[in-house]
C-alpha cells in the first residue's frame, strides 16, 4: 500500500473499541402519536417526520427533528468518516460518494440526509488514491480569486463550482479559505485570499455566497491561525488577542458576515496553548457568542483529541474518522454524558446545529442528485476569474505583444501542454486529466497536476501570424539560442506548492538560472510565473515583463494567452506583498525548521497585526512588489478625493477615469490611518471597488470605509472601538503608492459584536 493520505495525517492505528454506526431502529419515546400540525408543541408528541413540514422554520424543524432523535442518531450525526474506499479505511462506507473528503451516514428512519463532504475552493476535489479521478472544473486558485478584487466575479465561480458539487452528489463544500498570509513560504497559500482582512474576507465570504446558492452548505476554514504546514498539528500559535481581533479573526468574521456559510473547520493547531478544536475562547466564545454564529463547527480531518473538550469547548462534528473506534465522539460522547462530564444538552445543541443548518441552506428539501455538467459553459466561467485575476507585474513597453512580436520564443513550464495546480486535499482533477504526469511525491499530497490547457497552443491560436518556437528549458544552451533568434522569449516558470509542506521562496529547479540565461540572450524577455505564493526574483532587473499567473485553473493556457497578446487587459492586483529578502520578513524562517519530526513548538506572533503591508510599512521596508500592485494597458487618473462622515460611517467619494486608449478596469484603493498614530502599523486597506472603464470614460464613486478597519479591539468593552481624531484617507494604486490623502476627523465610535 502506499502512504495513505490517512497516515500523512499522522492518524493512529491504535487500540480500538467496536463502534457500531448503523443508526438504531427503534423509535424515540418522544414520537409516539401522529401530528401534523405546522406548530411545534411539545405536549403534543409530533410525529417523527413531523420535522420535515416546509411551513416551519429552520429552528423549528431541527428542534423536532431533535426531539424526535434517540441518542444514537444523534450520535450518527456528529461523527464524519473519511469518504474514501481504501484499505487503510476501515468503514469504507459504501454510500459514500467515491474517494471523497468525508461522509456522515443520515438517518434513514426520520428521513434525514447523509452528508456527503468534498473540497474545496477551486473545484470538486478528488483524494488521489482515486483512479480513475473525478474531472471536474478547476477555478484558479484562491489567491488568484483575491487578485480580482472583483466579489461578484468570485461569487459566479463559487456558483459553478458548487454546482458541479451538486452535480456530483455533495451537499457540503470544504471551501472558503480564508487564512492570512503571514508567511509567504506557507504551502496553502494558493488556498487563501491572501494578507488583508478586508479583502480576504469579502473575496472568500463572496465565493461561500455563490457555492452555498446552490443548496449545499459551505465550509469557511481552518479557524484559526492555522498559517504554516510546517508541524501544523503541533505548532502553537501565540498572539495577543486584540491584535488576532483586528487580523485573522478579522479575515474570518468578513468572510462570515458576508457569505453566511453553514459551517467552519476549526484547525489543527494550538492557539494560546489549546487545540483549536477545543478552544472555548474560538469556539464558544469568538465565534459562536461573540459573532453569533448559528452553524456548526466541524474538526479539520482528525483535528479532534478530547470527547470531554472538544464537546464542552464547541465543537459540533468530529471528522475524517478512518479506523475503528479513532473517534472522540459516538460511544466516548454517550459515555461522558452517562458520566456527566458533557450535558446532555450539549449534544442536542451540536445535532440541532447540524439539522438546522443542512434545513436552512435547502439540503434536506432539495437533495442532490448526480447530474450533467456544462463543462463548456463553465469554462467560460474560470476562464473569465483568470483573465481577471492575473497581475502584471512589470512592464518595459514588451506587452501586449500584439502583432509587433513576429517570432516568439516560449521556454519552460510546461507550458506546451498546461497550467500548473496546487496539490493536496484541494486537488481538482481538471477534464483532460494531468498533463504532465509523474511529476511531484510519489504518496499523498503528490502527484503534481498540470492542468491539460496549453499557453503555447493557446498563443499560437492568438497570434497566428507570429512563428512560435518552443524550448522546454531543460537545455540552458537551446533555451538561449531560441531566445536569441526570437523578437520577445517568453519563460514560464512554475513552483509547486502544496497542503502539508512549505516552501523556499526561490524558484524551484535552477530556473532563477534559466532566466536569467534567457534574459542574457535577450533582453525583450517576458516571464510568467505559475506559483502559489510569492517568489524571490533576483532576474527582475534584466527581463523586461513580467506576469503572476498564479494556478491559473483549467483554462489558465488561453487566460495566459489572452493577457499577453492584448485581447484581455489585465486587471489583478496583488492580495499580498512580494518581498524583496526573507530578511524583510517577520519570520525569515519557517518556526519548527529543523526540530525533530514529532517536537512541539511555538510560533510567536510578535508581529501582532502587523500583517502583510502594514509590517513593511511599520519597519520601512521596500518590498520587491507591494500588496495592491497591478499594472494594466490602459491609464487611470483619479481626482477629487473627498469624505463625509454620515451617521457615523465614514464615505469616500472620488472620481476615477480611464486616461489611455484601452478599456481597462481599475482597482480603488483606499487605505486609512490615525493621524496621532496608535495602531499596529500607519495604515490599512479600509475600501475597495473594481470598475471597468471605456477610454476616455469617468466615474464617481462612493465608497464606504469598513467601520472595524477604522478601530483597535478593546479588551474590557469586548468590542471594536474608533478613538476619537483626526485620520488620513489615502486613494492609491497599492500600499506602497504615495497617492492623495485628505484628513477627517472621527467622533469616537464603539461597534459592539452583532
Ligand atoms: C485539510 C482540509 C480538508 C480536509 C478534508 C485536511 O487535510 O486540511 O482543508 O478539507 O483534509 O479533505
Amino acid at each position: 500500500m502506499q502512504i495513505s493520505r490517512a497516515l500523512a495525517l499522522g492518524f493512529g492505528f491504535g487500540f480500538l473499541q467496536v463502534a457500531c454506526v448503523a443508526p438504531s431502529s427503534s423509535a424515540p419515546s418522544s414520537a409516539q402519536s401522529a401530528n401534523s400540525a405546522p406548530v411545534v408543541d411539545k405536549q403534543a408528541s409530533p410525529s417523527p417526520t413531523a420535522w420535515q413540514d416546509k411551513r416551519l422554520s429552520a429552528d423549528q424543524r431541527a428542534e423536532l427533528l431533535v426531539n424526535a432523535m434517540n441518542q444514537r442518531e444523534k450520535l450518527t450525526l456528529v461523527t464524519g468518516y473519511f469518504g474514501v474506499q481504501q484499505d487503510w479505511n476501515h468503514y469504507n462506507f459504501k454510500e459514500a460518494r467515491p474517494q471523497s473528503a468525508g461522509f456522515v451516514p443520515g438517518v434513514s428512519r426520520l428521513g434525514f440526509t447523509p452528508q456527503w463532504q468534498t473540497d474545496a475552493g477551486s473545484g470538486v476535489a478528488t483524494q488521489r488514491e482515486a483512479p480513475p479521478a473525478l474531472e471536474r472544473t478547476l477555478l484558479p486558485s484562491g489567491i488568484l480569486g483575491a487578485s480580482t478584487w472583483n466579489p461578484p466575479l468570485a461569487e459566479l465561480g463559487g456558483k459553478m463550482i458548487g454546482s458541479e458539487a451538486r452535480s456530483s452528489g455533495f451537499n457540503v463544500m470544504l471551501a472558503g479559505g480564508v487564512n492570512l498570509m503571514r508567511d509567504p513560504g506557507n504551502g496553502r497559500n494558493f488556498e487563501y485570499g491572501g494578507e488583508d482582512p478586508l479583502l480576504a474576507g469579502t473575496m472568500v465570504g463572496a465565493l461561500v455566497r455563490g457555492i452555498q446558492a446552490n443548496h449545499i452548505v459551505a465550509t469557511v476554514k481552518h479557524f484559526a491561525l492555522n498559517n504554516q504546514e510546517l508541524g501544523r498539528d503541533r505548532v502553537n500559535v501565540v498572539i495577543d488577542e486584540a491584535a488576532a481581533r483586528i487580523s485573522d479573526l478579522l479575515a474570518f468574521q468578513i468572510a462570515i458576515e458576508h457569505g453566511d456559510p453553514g459551517s467552519v473547520m476549526c484547525s489543527y493547531n494550538l492557539v494560546n496553548g489549546v487545540y483549536a478544536c477545543q478552544n472555548d475562547w474560538l469556539l464558544n466564545q469568538v465565534l459562536k457568542r461573540d459573532w453569533g454564529f448559528k452553524g456548526y463547527v466541524m474538526t479539520d480531518w482528525g483535528a479532534q483529541h478530547d470527547t470531554v473538550l472538544n464537546a464542552n469547548h464547541g465543537l459540533d462534528q468530529e471528522t475524517g474518522v478512518a479506523q475503528l473506534g479513532n473517534y472522540v465522539f459516538l460511544d466516548k460522547l454517550a459515555g461522558a454524558i452517562e458520566r456527566k462530564q458533557v450535558a446532555q444538552a450539549r449534544l442536542d445543541d451540536m445535532v440541532r446545529r447540524i439539522a438546522r443548518t443542512l434545513i436552512e441552506k435547502g439540503a434536506v428539501d432539495e437533495p442532490v442528485q448526480l447530474g450533467p455538467i456544462d463543462f463548456a459553459a463553465h469554462a467560460q466561467v474560470t476562464q473569465a476569474a483568470a483573465e481577471d485575476g492575473i497581475v502584471l507585474l512589470k512592464n518595459q513597453g514588451l506587452l501586449p505583444l500584439g502583432a509587433k512580436a513576429k517570432r516568439i520564443a516560449v521556454i519552460g513550464g510546461h507550458a506546451d501542454v498546461g497550467v500548473l495546480t496546487g496539490g493536496g486535499s484541494a486537488q481538482v482533477y481538471p477534464p483532460g486529466g494531468n498533463a504532465v504526469p509523474g511529476l511531484g511525491p510519489k504518496d499523498w499530497p503528490g502527484p503534481t497536476v498540470y492542468a491539460a490547457s496549453s499557453p503555447l497552443a493557446a498563443l499560437r491560436s492568438e497570434l497566428p501570424k507570429a512563428t512560435i518556437t518552443w524550448q522546454s528549458g531543460a537545455d540552458l544552451e537551446a533555451a538561449s539560442a531560441a531566445a536569441q533568434e526570437a523578437d520577445v522569449a517568453i519563460v514560464f516558470a512554475t513552483q509547486w506548492t502544496t497542503e502539508s509542506l512549505d516552501f523556499s521562496l526561490t524558484l524551484p529547479d535552477e530556473q532563477d538560472r534559466l532566466i536569467a540565461a534567457v534574459a542574457r540572450a535577450n533582453k525583450h524577455t517576458v516571464v510568467v510565473l505559475e506559483t502559489g505564493g510569492p517568489v524571490l526574483m533576483p532576474w527582475l532587473d534584466q527581463v523586461g515583463s513580467v506576469l503572476e499567473a498564479w494556478y491559473p485553473g483549467s483554462r489558465g493556457g488561453p487566460a495566459i494567452a489572452r493577457v499577453l497578446s492584448g485581447a484581455v487587459n489585465p486587471s489583478g492586483h496583488l492580495p499580498v506583498t512580494f518581498p524583496r529578502t526573507l530578511e524583510q520578513l517577520p519570520r525569515a524562517k519557517t518556526a519548527g525548521e529543523g526540530l525533530p519530526k514529532d517536537a512541539h513548538f511555538d510560533v510567536h506572533y510578535d508581529e501582532g497585526a502587523a500583517v502583510g503591508y502594514r509590517w513593511y510599512a511599520k519597519k520601512g521596508h521596500d518590498p520587491l512588489f507591494p500588496f495592491g500592485h497591478g499594472l494594466s494597458y490602459t491609464t487611470f487618473a483619479q481626482s477629487k478625493l473627498a469624505a463625509t462622515v454620515d451617521g457615523g460611517e465614514l464615505k469616500v467619494t472620488f472620481t476615477v477615469r480611464n486616461t489611455g486608449k484601452r478599456a481597462g478596469q481599475s482597482v480603488a484603493q483606499v487605505y486609512v490611518s490615525p493621524v496621532a498614530g496608535g495602531w499596529e502599523a500607519p495604515e490599512r486597506l479600509g475600501a475597495f471597488a473594481k470598475v471597468q472603464l471605456a477610454p476616455g470614460e469617468s466615474r464617481v464613486l462612493t465608497l464606504t470605509v469598513e467601520p472595524r478597519l477604522l478601530s483597535n479591539y478593546d479588551l474590557e468593552r469586548k468590542a471594536f472601538r474608533i478613538a476619537p481624531g483626526v485620520y488620513r484617507v489615502s486613494l492609491k494604486n497599492s500600499a506602497r503608492d504615495p497617492g492623495q490623502k485628505l484628513n477627517v476627523s472621527l467622533a469616537e465610535r464603539v461597534i459592539p459584536h452583532k
